[in-house]
């Protein structure tokens, strides 16, 4: 099972990407997860995206085609993974097919999650994350349910960097989806209401059939 998870910062991606780890069993690869640990390990690429996630700018399509290129090959995605942050803009969709072809593999599904822009500066708001495994909580949650970490505000979800990540999710991101649709791949859903509802549309559009060709 290969799935992408599409959606605006805010929209539940990180959130339903844990439900489905729990469910199928492979792993969630977070492209943004990724450069917060290499932040936090203060490598040269850490160093290097630091400014630009807190600026809620792009990192280079070449930096992240590379980590994705590296990240998918590992042993752990051997029966398949959930890809959520990647691709962001068009040139990475166009890396992304090449390399899925190169491993012979196919999405199963685009899971689009679709949440108003009020909804989603009152998410990011309030949001709160693990430091140590990076899992995301809504407000008011004590700690870390997994290991027990006290919860802190990602960098990039303070008000400057906010508008500045929806704006760009809109110019660049969006058309992506375009890339998907062509193929009927995606699934859109509504990302308005509880958790457990949104991750009930999400398990039933991953089993429903797509109207997609069949391929490899
Ligand atoms: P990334 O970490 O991917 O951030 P994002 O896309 O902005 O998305 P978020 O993680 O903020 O939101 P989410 O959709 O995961 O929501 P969550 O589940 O946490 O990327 C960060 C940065 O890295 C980018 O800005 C960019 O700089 C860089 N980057 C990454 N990938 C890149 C790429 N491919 N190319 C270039 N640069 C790249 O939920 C949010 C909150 O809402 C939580 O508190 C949650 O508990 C709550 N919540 C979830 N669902 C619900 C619900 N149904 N009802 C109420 N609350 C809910
Ligand atoms: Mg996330």
């Amino acid at each position: 099972m290969n799935l992408l998870l599409y959606g605006a910062p805010g929209s539940g991606k990180g959130t339903q990407a844990n439900m489905l780890r729990g469910h199928f069993g492979i792993p969630h690869i977070a492209t943004g997860d990724m450069l917060r640990a290499e932040i936090q390990a203060e490598t040269p690429l850490g160093r290097e995206a630091q400014p630009i996630l807190a600026a809620g700018q792009y990192v280079s399509d070449e930096i992240m085609i590379a980590m994705i290129r590296n990240r998918v090959r590992q042993p752990d995605c051997g029966r398949g993974f959930i890809i959520d942050g990647f691709p962001r803009t068009i040139p990475q969709a166009v890396a992304l097919d090449t390399l899925m072809a190169e491993l012979s593999r196919h999405f199963d599904r685009v899971l689009y999650l679709q949440v108003p822009v009020d909804e989603l500066l009152r998410r990011l708001s309030g949001r709160l994350v693990c430091p140590l495994c990076q899992r995301t909580y809504p407000p008011g949650t004590a700690a870390c349910e997994a290991d027990g970490k006290t919860l802190v505000q990602r960098e990039d979800d303070k008000v400057e960097a906010v508008r500045p990540r929806i704006e760009i999710y809109l110019s660049k991101t969006i058309p992506v989806l375009d890339h998907y649709r062509g193929e009927g791949l995606v699934s859109e859903i509504d990302g308005m209401g509880t958790i457990d509802d949104i991750s009930r549309q999400v398990l039933a559009a991953v089993t429903a059939p797509t109207g997609k060709r069949q391929s490899a």
